[in-house]
């Protein structure tokens, strides 16, 4: 039985693992074991039969700035989505996207944004595509590691508000 639960420090192997897999692809960003453990309580984990078969993060950012002025917003990241490859098509992604975000929504970010290469699925999940300057320069730190960055980057940028 499918089970979506965040992430606990027994699962930072397993989610290191998953991302690992799919960033060798040059599907998303590679993580360090010390990151995953910076960062373990952004992370959602699917498990199934006590395997963890899919991961998420959110990375709350803070409120959103536009034009030099403090919108409404209160801004989260969704990053490290991957679901193992044996375990795609069957919802598993997407029970991992709305887990994470209604969690969120809970402590009260409003807006969720991503930066992906499937962007039918991110539709899918009810966000929309925006230029990639509107996001907030704090997010580039992440992004000085990757070879593409910045002038060949050829991700999409997409929000949801929650
Ligand atoms: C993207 C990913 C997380 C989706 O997880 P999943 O469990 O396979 O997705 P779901 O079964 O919940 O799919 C939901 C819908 O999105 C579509 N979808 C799934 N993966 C897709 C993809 N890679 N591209 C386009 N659409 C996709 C499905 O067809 C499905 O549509 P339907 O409802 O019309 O059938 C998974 O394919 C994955 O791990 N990919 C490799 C890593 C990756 O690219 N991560 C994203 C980094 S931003």
């Amino acid at each position: 039985m499918l089970m979506i639960r965040k992430a606990a420090i027994g699962d930072v192997e397993a989610i290191k693992s998953i991302i690992n897999a799919h960033a060798k692809k040059g599907l998303m960003l590679p993580r360090a074991t010390y990151e995953v453990y910076e960062t373990i309580r952004d992370f959602y984990v699917a498990q199934e039969n006590r395997k963890v078969i899919g991961c998420c993060a959110i990375h709350i950012y803070g409120r959103e700035y536009k034009d030099n002025t403090i919108t409404e917003h209160v801004l989260g990241e969704l990053r490290s989505l991957a679901v193992l490859p044996a375990n795609q098509g069957n919802d598993v992604g997407t029970e991992l996207v709305e887990y994470a975000i209604s969690d969120v929504k809970s402590i009260g970010i409003t807006k969720v944004f991503t930066l992906t290469y499937v962007k039918d699925f991110f539709k899918k999940m009810k966000f929309w595509e925006i230029k990639r300057h509107e996001l907030p320069q704090k997010i580039w730190s992440d992004c000085k590691g990757c070879i593409k960055f910045p002038d060949e980057c050829d991700e999409t940028a997409m929000v949801r508000e929650i």
